[in-house]
């Protein structure tokens, strides 16, 4: 037998998207039969009322793809178990290593991360962090490097390093997956991924979402701190890491400390050229009208909601090479790419359809839709004088789809995350010195906008984000993507 436990097993997260992602694993036949998953938090419910509302959130999700079936949920259901703990006691951790005896334990950390630390240091003496045991961590893992480090040196305590799996969810999306496939499964792109022929890369994160009540926690963090330091700069390390030796954990995560590593530092001289933060004020988003995240807010705060950076990678690879990053709450669309531009031709012997060549131009885009396309100029079909060139987008993801030409489920990207930490793979988590170099990176950037203080520009909510964010690359000559992948 194998447990997963769950504490905060009622909460958002878990009732979101981790119990859902169980569920989708059961019903393909994924979770090993002897697995337990017992939800552990602090409301005083049974075991019978828990499963009933792990129900209600697994069926609404798996109806909605086709994917509900009794016979699954029964499996499922006869797996599940629960216990109101107070998870900071070891006391009353006994009452759950009661329960799992002296099975191998992961437990997922789905609360606040303000508790982490006592929460491990009781399950050490609980005895729920013994050799084959696992934790799982969710972000935020601190608000800078002092805060994580505490906090890692905590867990760091109880559990070494392959026992823990700190969570990133953008790397359990396919088609960031997809991105290490497409660079190292191939050769026709990794001679090109280059400063000799790259011009610059851009990642965007937009979301149409506001910061709504989630303020408290937002608050504190910014933009910055919720999206760039984590996300962005994981998506960032995929495109510019060298190729590993292998798939394992190590090889991977070694080349991605080597990028971050290398990023060049932000300096206060260079924050108001290199970055833009911006905060969004009342506007329409999506036909409908939102207020200002200061209104959310209930006061003045000069947190950012949008951010815009260009990140420099001192190594032979990339010298010269801007990444441009930006994440923002309430933009016009949910859009989340990364865009390889390749550099312009060096001389061009042909007429254009709209009087300009093209230079060719990879998109990986997670959302709306998942797709990875390149485009390349194409004889335009016709007896015209001069030839005449025209761009066509190319899809390179036709794997994607089955055999009768559909796309298949899109998944929860816990999934894929639950799945390896089960079975011990951390591939795809955040190594303890990862996390270290992203927040002293961070950190660096914030301590910036301190010395010049940089406070936030306004933004209309359903708009790309301040006038700033477009000069940041106007200045370099370029422009943000604005076509569809
Ligand atoms: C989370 C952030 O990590 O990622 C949220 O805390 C953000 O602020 C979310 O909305 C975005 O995730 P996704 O998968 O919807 O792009």
């Amino acid at each position: 037998m194998a447990a997963l436990v769950l504490f905060g097993g009622g909460g958002d997260l878990a009732m979101r998207m981790l119990l859902p992602s169980l569920y989708f694993l059961d019903h393909e036949g994924r979770l090993a039969d002897d697995l337990k998953i017992i939800g552990a938090a602090r409301s005083d419910e049974t075991a019978a009322e828990y499963i009933a509302k792990v129900r209600a959130t697994c069926e609404s999700k798996a109806r909605a793809e086709n994917a509900w079936d009794e016979a699954s949920w029964a499996r499922m259901a006869a797996r599940l178990d629960y216990l109101a703990v107070d998870a900071t006691s070891a006391d009353s951790l006994k009452a759950l290593k009661d329960k799992t005896g002296d099975c191998p334990v992961t437990s997922f950390l789905a609360v606040s991360p303000s508790l982490y630390s006592r929460i491990v240091t009781a399950m050490k003496a609980a005895g729920l962090a013994e050799a084959g045991d696992r934790v799982v961590l969710e972000k935020p893992v601190g608000r800078d490097l002092d805060s994580f480090l505490e906090i890692d040196d905590a867990v760091g305590h109880a559990f070494s390093e392959p026992q823990v799996f700190r969570i990133d969810h953008y790397l359990g999306k396919e088609t960031v997956q997809n991105l290490i496939a497409l660079r190292f499964g191939n050769t026709v792109f990794e001679p090109l991924w280059n400063a000799q022929n790259i011009d610059h890369v851009q990642i965007t994160i937009g979301e149409t979402v506001g910061v709504g009540d989630r303020w408290p926690y937002y608050d504190e963090y910014g933009a910055l701190r919720d999206m760039l330091q984590n996300h962005m700069l994981q998506l960032l390390c995929l495109v510019a890491m060298e190729p590993p030796s292998d798939l394992d954990a190590d090889s991977v995560r070694n080349e991605k400390v080597k990028v971050l590593r290398s990023l060049r530092r932000i300096t206060y001289e260079e924050a108001d050229r290199v970055t833009v933060r911006g905060q969004y004020v009342g506007g329409i988003v999506e036909g409908e009208t939102v207020e200002s995240y200061e209104a959310e807010r209930g006061q003045p705060t000069d947190t950012e909601t949008f951010v815009a950076i260009r990140a420099d990678i001192d190594n032979w690879r990339w010298a010269g090479v801007p990444f441009f990053m930006r994440t923002g709450k309430r933009l016009p669309e949910k859009r989340t790419e990364i865009v390889i531009q390749f550099k312009p031709l060096p001389h061009s012997i042909f007429d254009y359809e709209d009087g300009e060549p093209q230079a060719n131009r990879m998109i990986i885009a997670l959302q709306p839709e998942e797709d990875i396309s390149l485009t390349i100029m194409n004889k335009k079909a016709g007896l015209d004088a001069r030839m005449q060139l025209q761009p066509i987008k190319m899809s390179l993801s036709w794997g994607f789809r089955d055999r009768n030409d559909t796309p298949p489920r899109r998944r929860i990207a816990y999934e894929r995350l639950l799945l390896d930490a089960l079975a011990g793979d951390s591939t795809l988590f955040v190594r303890r010195d990862e996390a270290e170099q992203a927040w002293k990176w961070v950190d660096e950037v914030s301590e910036a906008w301190a010395d010049v203080k940089q406070t936030p520009q306004d933004y209309v909510a359903g708009t790309w984000g301040p006038d700033g964010s477009d000069m940041l690359l106007a200045r370099t000559g370029r422009a943000w993507n604005t076509t569809d992948a």
